[in-house]
């Protein structure tokens, strides 16, 4: 009977994202893409990601083990991770508390679930769409409580110089607590504007009207060709997510196991007491960074590292030194597992590329950098072994996209950015102070973190912020050398956003 329930709970919401807009209309004005049913999913598994598990595994794992995670009722984007080749955020003020919660209702059906995203192909809507609330516009809304997360509450311009931020590199449309909420909207086309992102953008401002201003708008895509998949300095992404219990039906080799509550607030694992219709929300951490491209290529270039044989040309000894910054080279393949070369085949293999903790027989773990720099981004930012592979409450779900253009050859030739590029990044986690900030500040920005080192690791290199922007252990010849990084990327504006659950949409959010 309890099975019976779960599924059809599950199945009977596969419709939920068709609403009104799940279809356009073919009569519409924007009638700018094929109308046809469709055959794929909206996710796309860029090589070297975990697969996403299906919704008959979930049903079948949350039978077995007695859990149940109501994915019909959990906003789609939040457990899935990095998985989109478009993805717009449309950021709003609210105008019209009452005008907007009446629209806000009609529009539910339309906020496609995380069962609807794992739902047969053909069911699911032509893209997805998620919606999130900053503190500041909950509270426009009416709802004034406490949701036990003071991040949250005073929202991350008031949070930005204790993340390193410098202000003046703020876009003003963040500057300030004016962003009530955002809009996410993704699919899986290749093709960027005449596409279903920006018709179900049309169908937000048709149906919200004046009850809504837009403030910012970020159009994201995953890059082309070749690069889908990674980011602007061209590493691949999204590799190294937590499974998280009661959703991922496998934990592949490495990867670490969060109880549900690490993400989902109100479930086992959250450590805070929140008002009881936050259950299976979460809160997203938004940040607008601004990467460097053609800064970084030259840095690397200029600063390119040797192997202890020699051998190496400058383009090669630069893809060294990159791959030292970020503990992975291009491919994705893990610097801990293949120190000295790429090996692209270890990085498309999710089975492998994550199977490994820093620690190896016959080398120490507080004094070896040879491997992997103690100060390399996906190091400081998941310690694993640096912290006895027990940490399981500083995680969280990275789920951005990148934004902006190619380096032109202009750029590339002058070394110099001249157009807006970046990542549009993403952590969805419970409490704010555990996830995102504390991987920035308590791990990134600090010097001395992994600890009880032999030597003091430094800043992280990509992310780090803080002066000076010393890393060591970049240079495997002479480790002690430490190397002042110029910052490649720059925080332009980001938010805090609390994600309910649909059913706190209809039954607290619109209700008036
Ligand atoms: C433009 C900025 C950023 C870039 C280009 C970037 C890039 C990457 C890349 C290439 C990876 C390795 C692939 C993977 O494991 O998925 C990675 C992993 C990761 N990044 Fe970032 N990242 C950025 C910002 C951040 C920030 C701001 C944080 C948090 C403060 C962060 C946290 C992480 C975490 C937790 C991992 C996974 C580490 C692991 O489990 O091995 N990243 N990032």
């Amino acid at each position: 009977m309890h099975l019976f329930n779960i599924f059809t709970a599950a199945f009977s919401l596969l419709n939920i994202g068709r609403g009104v807009l799940g279809v356009p209309n073919p009569n519409s004005e924007h009638n700018l893409v094929e109308r046809q049913a469709r055959t794929t999913p909206i996710l796309t598994v860029f090589p070297g990601q975990a697969a996403l598990p299906t919704l008959a595994d979930i049903i079948n794992l949350n039978a077995t083990n007695g859990t149940f995670l109501p994915i019909q009722n959990i906003q789609g984007d939040i457990l899935v991770g990095m998985k989109k080749q478009l993805e717009t955020f449309y950021f709003f003020h609210i105008n019209d508390p009452a005008s907007f919660k009446t629209a806000l209702n009609s529009y539910v059906p339309t906020i496609t679930s995380t069962a609807t995203l794992l739902s047969p192909a053909s069911s699911q809507p032509l893209a997805f769409v998620n919606i999130a609330f900053s503190s500041t516009g909950l509270q426009a809304l009416g709802i004034t409580d406490d949701l036990g997360d003071s991040q949250f509450s005073s929202g991350m311009y008031a949070d930005a110089t204790n993340l390193g931020d410098s202000l003046s590199t703020w876009e003003s449309p963040f500057a300030g607590t004016n962003i009530h909420g955002v809009f996410l909207i993704g699919t899986d086309q290749l093709a960027p504007q005449d596409s279903y992102v920006s018709f179900y953008v049309s169908g937000i401002v048709s149906t919200f009207g004046s009850s809504i201003t837009e403030v910012d708008r970020i159009d994201a895509s995953a890059r082309p060709g070749d690069e889908a998949g990674h980011e602007h300095f061209g590493f691949l992404d999204g590799i190294s997510n937590p499974a998280v219990a009661g959703f991922s039906t496998t934990v592949l080799p490495g990867q670490t196991v969060v109880p549900s509550g690490t993400i989902l607030t109100g479930r086992l694992g959250d450590v805070a007491l929140r008002p009881s219709w936050t259950l299976d929300g979460t809160f997203m951490a938004f940040r607008k960074l601004q990467q460097k491209v053609p800064e970084f290529d030259a840095w690397t270039l200029e600063n390119a590292i040797q192997n202890p044989e020699g051998t190496l040309t400058v383009q090669q000894g630069a893809d060294y030194l990159g791959a030292r910054m970020f503990g992975r080279w291009k491919s994705g393949a893990p610097t801990d597992i293949t120190p000295l070369v790429d090996d692209p085949t270890l990085g498309a293999d999710p089975q492998s590329n994550n199977n490994f903790d820093f620690a190896h027989a016959n080398s120490s773990l507080i004094s070896d950098q040879s491997r992997c720099p103690f100060s390399a981004h996906i190091r400081k930012t998941n310690p694993r072994a640096d912290l006895a592979d027990a940490n399981t409450i500083n995680h969280a779900i990275r789920a951005g996209t990148p934004y902006g253009p190619e380096v032109s050859s202009s750029e590339a030739s002058s070394n110099t950015s001249t157009q807006d590029r970046g990542m549009a990044f993403v952590e969805y986690q419970s409490t704010i102070g555990n996830g995102f900030r504390f991987q920035q500040i308590n791990w990134a920005n600090t010097a001395n973190f992994p600890p009880l080192k032999t030597v003091t690791p430094g800043i992280e290199p990509i992310v780090g912020q803080g002066s000076p922007r010393t890393a060591d252990g970049l240079n495997p010849v002479d480790p002690s050398v430490g190397y002042t990084v110029p910052q490649f990327v720059i925080p332009t504006g980001g938010e805090y956003f609390f994600v309910p659950s649909i059913s706190a949409i209809t039954d607290v959010i619109t209700a008036s």
